[in-house]
């Protein structure tokens, strides 16, 4: 398989269309941004970090019986994927309460939920992924009754996962962002990236951030943390 011309250039990857028709090439940047692209600084081996991590953690869920785009890391910062049709979607899950839920709804930040919360957000920068309901996906056709279903479950699905992995290594998985495409032959699958930079992740002894927030608050250099959890994560 060789790579072929850019597809499409987002903040934190570049895709490339390949030799193959059904699979794309992902090269991860070392370009970190903060508040819709307000705050943007390259930061060297962050995209080898996510990349790997990434793989790292998709292959778990594959053997947990959770199917994703991913098909193999080809290098330090480069992934063949699946080719899906986006979901122009963004699905949160809160574990315990932080950033913009926090904020909007005033709730102290780091207070455990009684269950899992799943939010929909709309894909769409200019409009700064605005918080959305269930009929506003019905209505704006982002996705069907059936498909809404098939999200949340698989979301689920997923949190329980990696809830688990991440305590195996000492993390507190507090919340995350997926996203999720559909195959050729119509089948959901979770896509895009599954990183520091998506998640928040707080060390359970010391409540450290292992976290993009780091970045997003200016609090320090978030390479070495990115590195933690990367070797912790190797470790399983
Ligand atoms: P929030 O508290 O800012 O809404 O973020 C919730 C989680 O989703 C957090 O782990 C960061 C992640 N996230 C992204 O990965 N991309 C985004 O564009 C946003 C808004 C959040």
């Amino acid at each position: 398989m060789e790579k072929r011309g850019l597809l499409y250039e987002g903040k934190a990857k570049q895709l490339f269309e390949t030799t193959e028709p059904d699979v794309l090439w992902v090269t991860y940047k070392n370009q970190a941004t903060a508040g819709n692209g307000a705050k943007k600084e390259t930061i060297a081996g962050k995209g080898q970090l996510n990349n790997q991590i990434t793989s790292l953690i998709f292959e778990k869920l594959k053997d947990k019986g959770i199917p994703s785009h991913f098909i193999k890391q080809l290098s330090d910062t480069d992934q063949a994927i699946k080719k899906v049709s986006m979901f122009d979607l963004e699905v949160v899950v809160r574990n315990v309460a932080a950033g913009s839920f926090s904020k909007r709804l005033g709730v102290e930040e780091g207070s455990d939920l009684p269950f899992p919360v799943l939010e929909f957000y709309l894909k769409n920068d200019d409009l700064n992924d605005p918080l959305i309901t269930d009929e506003h996906v019905l209505v704006l056709g982002l996705a069907s009754a059936d498909e809404i279903r098939d999200l949340k479950e698989k979301t689920r699905q997923i949190n329980d996962a990696l809830i688990n992995l991440f305590r195996k290594i000492n993390i507190r998985l507090v919340d995350f962002k997926l996203e999720f495409g559909k195959t050729s032959a119509g089948a959901i699958v979770l896509a895009d990236e599954i990183s520091p930079d998506t998640c928040r992740l707080w060390d359970l002894n010391t409540n450290n951030r292992l976290d993009k927030d780091v970045f997003r608050k200016d609090l320090g250099d978030i390479i070495p943390l990115y590195q933690e959890v990367l070797d912790r994560l190797t470790q399983l």
